[in-house]
C-alpha cells in the first residue's frame, strides 16, 4: 500500500482557464506557457487541455521536442531563445520560433546554415532588466535581423515587471510603442497578470498573449484578487489522508521544536504530507487546509513526511479522512494554492513547480 498522498491534474479546469485567457484578451492569439514542465503539472498531462491554444511557449529544447512528439504541429516559441549555436539546428528541424534577446543570438543566426528561414521574436528590455535589447540598441538589432537571409518574419515582444502590482505596465507599454510604432510584425507583451488586468486594452493584448500561471488556476495578483474573482479553477490538487490521531491536553505541544502549544483540549490529525512531498516547510501554524472538505488549519512545524491539522472544526473526521493541501476538495470545496503559498511567504508558481517526484500524479 503506497502512502496515501497524491496529486491530481484537472484537465477540465485547465481547459476552462485557457478559455478565460481568451475571454480576457479577445482576438489575441494565446501562447500556453508550459515552461518548467508545465509549471510542475507535466507537459504530457496538460497537453490535451492546452492544445486549444494557438501555440506553446517554453524554454527547454527537450520540452519542445516532447511537444512535437505528442503531435503538436503548431507554433512553439522558445521564450529565452537559443543557448548555443547548435540549438539553431533543432529550431530548423522542429520549426521552433525563438526569442532573440542579445547580440550573440544574432551572430549565431548569421552563421547558421538553413534552407528554412526562422521566425523570431525580437525582445525589448522595457524595464524588467532581465532579457532583451536596451531601448537604444533595439532598432539596430531589428535592422541586423532584417538583413539576414536566415530570418523569415520578425515579431516584437517585451515582458512586464509589474503587471500584478500598483506600478502597472503603462510606462513599459509606452516605451514599447515608441520604439516599434513603424516596424512591421506581430506583437506580444502580456503575461497572465497583464492579460487579466489589462487584456481589454488593444496595445496590451496585441497579437499574442503569453499566459502561464492563470491557466494553472492561480491568481497572478493574489491577494488583491483571488481565483474566484478571476473565475479560474485549480489545475492541480494535492491531497492525502489522516494517518494518525492525537488528543492533546492543555500544555501539550506538537512536532519538532514544540512550536505549537495547546491551551485547551484539542483533537489533532497527522497527515501523510511533508516537505519531501513539496509542501512548504515555511507554512507555520494556521495555514489553511481542508479535512473532508471543511476548512481548518495546520498546527506546528511541517516535518519531512507529515504535518498536523486541527480537527476542532471537523469533529467527524478520523483515521483515513481526506485532506486537501491545495486544490479541489470533496463536495465542491476549493482551497486555492495561492493561500497556502502566501502562508509560506511565496507564490503559487513555486509550490506547483516544487511538487516532489515521489508524489504520484494522476489525471482527474
Ligand atoms: C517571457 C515570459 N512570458 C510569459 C510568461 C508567463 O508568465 P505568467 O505565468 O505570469 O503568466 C513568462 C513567465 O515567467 C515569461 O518569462
Amino acid at each position: 500500500m503506497p502512502r496515501p498522498i497524491e496529486a491530481l491534474i484537472h484537465t477540465d479546469a485547465l481547459a476552462h482557464n485557457l478559455r478565460r485567457a481568451r475571454q480576457a484578451a479577445p482576438d489575441a492569439k494565446v501562447w500556453a506557457v508550459v515552461k518548467a514542465n508545465a509549471y510542475g503539472h507535466g507537459i504530457e498531462r496538460v497537453y490535451e487541455a492546452f492544445r486549444a491554444a494557438d501555440g506553446f511557449g517554453l524554454l527547454d529544447l527537450a520540452e519542445a521536442e516532447r511537444l512535437r512528439t505528442l503531435g503538436w504541429r503548431g507554433p512553439i516559441l522558445l521564450l529565452e531563445g537559443v543557448f548555443e549555436p547548435r540549438d539553431l539546428e533543432l529550431c530548423s528541424r522542429l520549426e521552433l520560433w525563438h526569442v532573440v534577446h542579445c547580440d550573440a543570438q544574432i551572430d549565431w543566426l548569421a552563421a547558421h546554415k538553413t534552407h528554412k528561414p526562422h521566425r523570431v521574436f525580437l525582445k525589448l528590455n522595457s524595464g524588467m532588466n532581465r532579457l532583451g535589447f536596451a531601448p537604444q540598441a533595439f532598432r539596430g538589432a531589428w535592422a541586423r535581423l532584417n538583413a539576414l537571409p536566415q530570418v523569415d518574419e520578425i515579431s516584437l515582444m517585451t515582458h512586464f515587471s509589474d503587471a500584478d502590482g500598483p506600478r502597472g505596465i503603462a510606462h513599459q507599454v509606452q516605451l514599447f510603442e515608441e520604439l516599434t510604432r513603424d516596424l512591421p510584425g506581430e506583437r506580444s507583451l502580456a503575461n497572465s497578470a497583464a492579460t487579466l488586468r489589462h487584456g481589454l486594452e488593444p496595445a496590451v493584448r496585441a497579437d499574442w498573449v503569453r499566459t502561464g500561471i492563470m491557466s494553472y488556476g492561480s491568481a497572478p495578483d493574489f491577494p488583491e484578487h483571488d481565483i474566484a474573482h478571476w473565475n479560474l479553477k485549480p489545475g492541480m490538487t494535492l491531497r492525502s489522508r489522516i494517518i494518525g490521531l492525537q488528543q492533546l491536553q492543555p500544555g501539550d505541544t506538537i512536532g519538532y521544536g514544540s512550536s505549537f502549544r495547546a491551551e485547551v483540549p484539542m483533537r489533532i490529525g497527522t497527515v501523510a504530507c511533508g516537505y519531501a512531498d513539496g509542501y512548504p516547510r515555511h507554512c507555520g501554524t494556521g495555514t489553511p487546509v481542508l479535512v473532508n472538505g471543511v476548512r481548518t488549519r495546520t498546527l506546528g512545524r511541517v516535518s519531512m513526511d507529515m504535518l498536523a491539522v486541527d480537527l476542532g472544526p471537523v469533529p467527524e473526521a478520523g483515521f483515513g479522512s481526506e485532506v486537501t493541501l491545495w486544490g479541489h476538495g470533496p463536495g465542491g470545496s476549493v482551497l486555492p494554492i495561492d493561500e497556502v503559498a502566501r502562508a509560506a511567504g511565496t507564490i503559487g508558481y513555486e509550490l506547483m513547480c516544487a511538487l516532489a517526484p515521489r508524489v504520484p500524479v494522476t489525471l482527474a
